[in-house]
């Protein structure tokens, strides 16, 4: 198997250049010995209480403190998070990323799949939280490294979806479209932009007061722990979570290689025998550990953490935007508001609503999921995942009638208060 220790090895001396952290996990992990007791408490997993350590490790760390709120959106494949994600890209103070941590991924752990080795999985935490660190400092050199092939001169035409991130397609990092175009599509910006000019990119980053990072690739709220009391990252983070059935309806209809004996499932209504049914297993247990966390309110957490169900979002955008913006203490922009007003239901102009991708799976079908999966798949799910139905307020259906009777929501009134 390719989680063997020789291959961790390899993969690490081979794929990138590699850094302190991630270093100190194979000595942590192999010797079991703290060597740098200087620079942290020993552990990764400890309280770091000051980071000072890393402005000498790594120069190009900003340690000057600022005021700045950063934002973290912490997600799971297909649960609305780029529709989410939206809401900070279209504020003129923030510098939205949509999944850097793909190029993580990728150079890391090309392989994904559900069933993780322990040590992989930490390489990968560490690297994305040093990641996350440093584009929070809005450094993209940092980047670089992860970037296949490697930029040149600072450049590069690889950076993932570059084109949903408003501030990598307009002044100063591209020219090609001006202020009065309105909303530039991801694919415009991809054709017309030239190969996006790093040091630019972080000139930009640098004008903004905030920047925003949407991600799926973190598993748990608690891998954020170390970034989260840093009080030089001033990070808040916001996690979007959705019924399970939601997600895996979405995820059988965008990913079709991994979830093909899922689709056959769906279709025909009988499960195949040889269903790898982790997916949804990982899924629901590293959703519920993560919510267990946010709702037990731990102390490091205060003032940093709010839990949004997408589907609130979906009915009720506006209203649910003002929470969100009123707990990172930023103002909502006339700009966010005509966002959320031309893509979702309450605009029927089509054509408006049918330029942004994001409302595919948006607004007007949270929980169309219920029209499209078989009775005894939404029973599995439901079973599979009760304990964070049970938390997250979402209710399981007792009949194949309810489950397709539209005028029974699901989801049960929940008042989820920012943690402040
Ligand atoms: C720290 O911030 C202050 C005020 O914003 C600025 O004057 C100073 O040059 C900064 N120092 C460094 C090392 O960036
Ligand atoms: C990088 O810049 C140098 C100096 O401007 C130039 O000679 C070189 O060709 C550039 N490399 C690439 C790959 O563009
Ligand atoms: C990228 O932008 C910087 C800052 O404007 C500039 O100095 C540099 O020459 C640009 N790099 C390339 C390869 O054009
Ligand atoms: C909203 O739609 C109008 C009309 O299509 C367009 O002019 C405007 O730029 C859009 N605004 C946003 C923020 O999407
Ligand atoms: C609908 O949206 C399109 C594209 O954004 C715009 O050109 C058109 O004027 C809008 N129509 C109405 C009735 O708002
Ligand atoms: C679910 O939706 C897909 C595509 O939208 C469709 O092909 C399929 O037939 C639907 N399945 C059910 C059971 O409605
Ligand atoms: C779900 O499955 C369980 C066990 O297979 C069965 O006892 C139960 O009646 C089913 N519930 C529904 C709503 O179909
Ligand atoms: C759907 O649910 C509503 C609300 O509980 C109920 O009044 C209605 O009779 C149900 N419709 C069907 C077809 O079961």
């Amino acid at each position: 198997m390719w989680c063997s220790r020789k291959t961790v090895i390899l993969l690490a001396l081979v794929s990138i250049p590699i850094q302190y952290t991630v270093m100190k996990i194979f000595i942590d992990f192999y010797v079991h010995k703290c060597l740098f007791p200087n620079f942290l408490n020993c552990g990764l997993g400890q309280d770091v209480k000051s980071f000072d350590w890393m402005c000498d490790e790594y120069p190009y760390f900003s340690c000057n403190s600022s005021r700045k709120t950063n934002i973290l959106i912490l997600a799971t494949p297909r649960s609305g998070s780029s529709f989410f994600g939206q809401l900070f890209n279209q504020h003129s103070d923030v510098f939205y990323l949509f999944e850097p941590l793909y190029h993580v991924q990728i150079i890391l752990m090309p392989h994904a799949t559900p069933r993780r080795c322990a040590v992989e999985h930490r390489l990968m935490l560490e690297a994305s939280r040093d990641l996350l660190r440093s584009l929070y400092n809005c450094d993209f050199y940092f980047l670089e490294s992860y970037i296949m092939p490697r930029p040149a001169n600072h450049t590069t035409d690889k950076l993932f979806r570059r084109g949903a991130s408003k501030a990598l397609c307009s002044m100063p990092v591209c020219d090609a479209f001006s202020p009065s175009d309105g909303n530039i599509e991801e694919g415009d910006c991809v054709r017309k932009c030239a190969s996006l000019n790093l040091t630019l990119a972080t000139e930009s980053c640098r004008e903004k007061q905030h920047v925003a990072i949407k991600t799926v690739r973190i598993p748990e709220l608690s891998d954020l722990k170390a970034l989260i009391k840093d009080p030089r990252l001033n990070l808040k983070v916001i996690q979007l979570v959705r019924d399970p059935c939601g997600i895996l309806s979405s995820r059988i209809e965008t990913f079709h290689d991994t979830y093909c004996l899922w689709q056959i499932w769906r279709d025909t209504g009988r499960k195949p025998y040889n269903l790898d049914v982790t997916y949804l297993t990982t899924m629901c247990t590293d959703f519920l550990n993560s919510v267990s966390t946010g709702l037990s309110r731990p102390p490091w957490l205060h003032g940093w953490y709010m839990l949004v169900r997408y589907e609130d979002l979906a009915r009720n955008p506006l209203q649910k935007s003002k929470e969100v913006y009123k707990f990172l203490g930023l103002s909502m922009e006339r700009n966010v508001v005509d966002w959320i007003h031309n893509n979702t239901e309450g605009n029927n102009n089509e054509s408006a609503v049918h330029k942004y991708g994001t409302l595919r799976d948006s607004a007007a079908n949270a929980e169309s999921w219920r029209l499209n999966l078989s009775n005894d798949m939404v029973n599995y799910t439901q079973t599979v995942c009760k304990h964070i139905l049970d938390e997250l307020g979402y209710k399981a259906v007792n009949s194949p009638e309810d489950l397709k009777n539209m005028s029974l929501s699901l989801t049960e009134d929940k008042t989820l208060i920012p943690f402040l």
